[in-house]
């Protein structure tokens, strides 16, 4: 794993920015694994402004996003479909068709996670995964657990996780209880991994994950068997690495 840590939020954006910048200069047909959450909202930010400058374009390459919630209509405003529009897809040019999230109003949630994994297969390997570490050591909705699930499935979220994301709806109990994720087998695919990691409340689960044993109890830590992995964090997120 390469570790960086960063003492300040524009060298922490800057270098998110720059491998997906990059890796669309060298491959403009890039499959990129994206990832909600607030880690990698100045990211997107600062791919926008590189795109409209003219130094990069989406429109030849392809998303697949982790996961979405279950339970929240189309278009409700903490929806992870609404999330990437507004931080990401609306302002860039990558054609609607070629950004894939679950969709978590299927009619059929089983047959939903079997088309995503088929999309996966078919178009994937991911180049580039960006991915956030959750506060119990989630990766997308992947819960510690005595065991873990390769593919894409239906999750229940943890009491930790919902806790940890109330602070997007009106109360704990508007956060949903269930989500679609793709799996671990489907993230470890992905050729290179950006794991983005920020602020003091992760400096003790990021210990864990990067340097702790590898563990389906902190399925982050599963990172450390991936050949192509770079971490980014904050100091404070940092604070605790040796
Ligand atoms: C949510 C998402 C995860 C994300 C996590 C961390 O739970 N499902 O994919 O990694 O949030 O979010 P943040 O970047 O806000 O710390």
């Amino acid at each position: 794993m390469n570790i960086y840590t960063f003492q300040h939020e524009e060298d922490f954006v800057e270098t998110g920015a720059n491998l997906i910048a990059s890796l669309l200069l060298t491959n403009p047909k890039a499959v990129l694994g994206l990832a909600t959450g607030s880690s990698p909202i100045g990211i997107y930010k600062r791919l926008i402004d590189m795109y409209r400058k003219g130094f990069i374009s989406f429109s030849r390459a392809s998303s697949y996003n982790l996961d979405e919630y279950v339970g929240l209509p189309a278009g409700h405003s903490e929806s992870y479909r609404t999330f990437m529009d507004t931080q990401l897809f609306d302002h860039i040019d990558l054609p609607l068709a070629h950004s894939h999230i679950p969709n978590s109003n299927a009619q059929d949630l089983q047959e939903e996670c079997r088309r995503y994994d088929r999309m996966l297969e078919d178009h994937g390997p991911v180049d580039l995964q960006l991915l956030g570490l959750g506060h119990n050591g989630h990766i997308g909705f992947n819960e510690p657990d005595t065991s873990l699930v390769g593919g894409t499935h239906v999750v229940e979220l943890q009491e930790k996780t919902r806790t940890a994301n109330a602070r997007f709806f009106p109360s704990l109990d508007d956060v949903p209880r269930q989500a679609i994720t793709m799996g671990v087998g489907s993230i470890l695919k992905a050729k290179q991994i950006v794991l983005l990691v920020r602020g003091e409340e992760k400096a003790e689960i990021a210990k864990r994950a990067l340097q702790g044993p590898i563990t389906t109890d902190c399925p982050a830590s599963l990172l450390q068997c991936h050949p192509n992995v770079v971490v980014l964090l904050d100091q404070e997120a940092g604070r605790l690495l040796t």
